[in-house]
């Protein structure tokens, strides 16, 4: 096609996906370019503007190492981690809820023992635990828990300057015979987000700030469950109503409580003073999960 202008030069690119073999990436591309050519015929950009959006794209795509992910503080900071978190998990009610994963997680981290101490930094002690189970209550033994939280600093084990050589703060476990997890560490605070690079400036520019409330994060998985990837934030924080990458649910705040000496509700001797953290993970099963998305795909036909 020749001679497009602002209107028809979405047809013009549309009409050239037609070969594309897959129908999938057809839908994609072509929806892309229908939203994409509608935001800029929304906003139109001046020459400048778009210049400057190319260099803010390079900065992130720059920005990126093995310790830093800046495309996905992109995707979190605008509500797509959120949104694409929220589309794949329509999930039994009675299961734990979902959040988002976040750039901090890393690949198999050090295995441990359940009641280990599994951070070396300073900071107030913690005691985390509680069980995992089934939608209808029934204990799930050795299912695998992953575990990483900020320190009493609002910082990463990755954010150091030792970066992936000194993990710490994170641990994996296995639930023991009647689905129970218990281990310590210390207590994490609320933290801002990397905000020295573009994403950063982003939220400069749009009067926003870069915090996230206090929380532990957990990823737990076994055989015949839908994984589950979320977070227990720590009631009274700051930030709950704030989030900057939107990921709170009300189901997923709890309360610390301070534990003296003694057993802890969940049945484990402790020896010193501590702040007490209980929570218990529900799974959905994973045939209930592959039925949802796949009812909501037929009920909801991609548009060719
Ligand atoms: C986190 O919780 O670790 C996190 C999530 C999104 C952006 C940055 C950090
Ligand atoms: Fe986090």
């Amino acid at each position: 096609m020749r001679n497009v202008d602002d209107r028809s030069i979405t047809a013009a690119v549309i009409e050239q996906l037609a070969r594309c073999a897959s129908p999938r990436v057809r839908q994609i591309g072509e929806s892309l370019v229908r939203h994409l050519h509608d935001f800029v015929r929304d906003v139109e950009p001046t020459q400048e503007e778009w210049s400057a959006a190319i260099s803010f794209l390079t900065e992130t795509g720059k920005m990126c190492s093995a310790t830093r992910q800046e495309f996905i503080l992109l995707s979190d900071t605008l509500g797509v981690s959120m949104l694409v978190d929220a589309i794949n998990h329509r999930l039994p009610q009675r299961a734990t809820q979902t959040t988002v994963l976040g750039p901090f997680y890393v690949e198999r981290p050090p295995e441990r023992a359940l009641g280990d101490l599994i951070d070396t930094r300073e900071g107030p002690a913690l005691f985390c635990e509680g069980t995992v189970s089934d939608v209808n209550g029934k204990p799930i033994a050795g299912a695998v828990v992953d575990t990483w939280h900020s320190d009493a600093e609002g910082f990463y084990d990755v954010q150091g300057k030792d970066g992936l050589s000194a993990l710490t703060g994170r641990a994996r476990f296995r639930t023991d015979e009647n689905g129970r997890y218990w281990f310590r560490t210390v207590l994490p605070a609320f933290y801002p987000i990397p905000h020295d690079g573009p994403v950063g400036r982003m939220l400069d520019a749009q009067g926003r700030h870069p915090f996230r409330p206090a929380h532990v994060h957990f990823i737990i998985e076994a055989p015949g469950y839908e994984p589950l990837v979320t977070h227990v934030f720590l009631a009274g924080d700051p930030y709950l109503d704030s989030d900057v990458v939107f990921g709170v649910k009300d189901s997923l705040i709890t309360r610390v409580t301070r534990h003296e000496r003694g057993k802890t509700p969940g049945g484990h001797a402790v020896e010193q003073p501590t702040n007490l953290l209980h929570f218990d993970f529900r799974l959905a099963d994973q045939q209930d999960g592959r039925l949802r998305r796949s009812s909501e795909s037929s009920e909801h036909p991609a548009s060719a």
